[in-house]
């Protein structure tokens, strides 16, 4: 599955719209019933109005009626894994465990895996919210 996801998210960060950093970041998830939804980052003139490439898989997760994540996966190009920051850690958070797979990749491929935990440790989710 980690291969399907670094594929996934590669091709969409060839269409990553990121001409004011030039940085071009690709993310894909993979869904309990084996499906893979990717995003990308697309950045804005008004810069804060951009989004991260995670924020778009799950967009795209959560349109096609998803709610879990099994195992994310985020790519850029350069030569050091690039970590999901952090607000995209605690948007993980929201569809994902603590025991959930995220990997990092960069131009090599793959370079480290972790836990949400890892990432976001005592993170606060959806059951700290009393039932609505
Ligand atoms: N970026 C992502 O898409 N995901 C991350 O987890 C880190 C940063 C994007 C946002 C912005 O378009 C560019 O990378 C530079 O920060």
């Amino acid at each position: 599955m980690t291969e399907s996801l670094l594929a996934a998210a590669r091709a969409a960060q060839a269409n990553a719209h990121a001409p004011y950093s030039r940085y071009k970041v690709g993310a894909a998830l993979a869904t309990p019933d084996g499906r893979v939804f990717a995003g990308c980052n697309v950045e804005n003139a008004a810069y804060p109005s951009g989004t991260c490439a995670e924020a778009g898989a799950i967009a795209a997760m959560v349109a096609a009626g998803g709610r879990a994540i099994t195992e994310i996966l985020v790519v850029g190009d350069g030569p050091e894994p690039i970590t999901p920051c952090g607000n995209c850690r605690q948007r993980i958070r929201e569809f994902a465990d603590a025991a959930t797979r995220v990997h990092a990749a960069g131009a090599a491929g793959v370079l480290a895996s972790f836990t949400l935990d890892e990432l976001l440790p005592a993170s606060f989710g959806p059951r700290h919210l009393p039932p609505v």
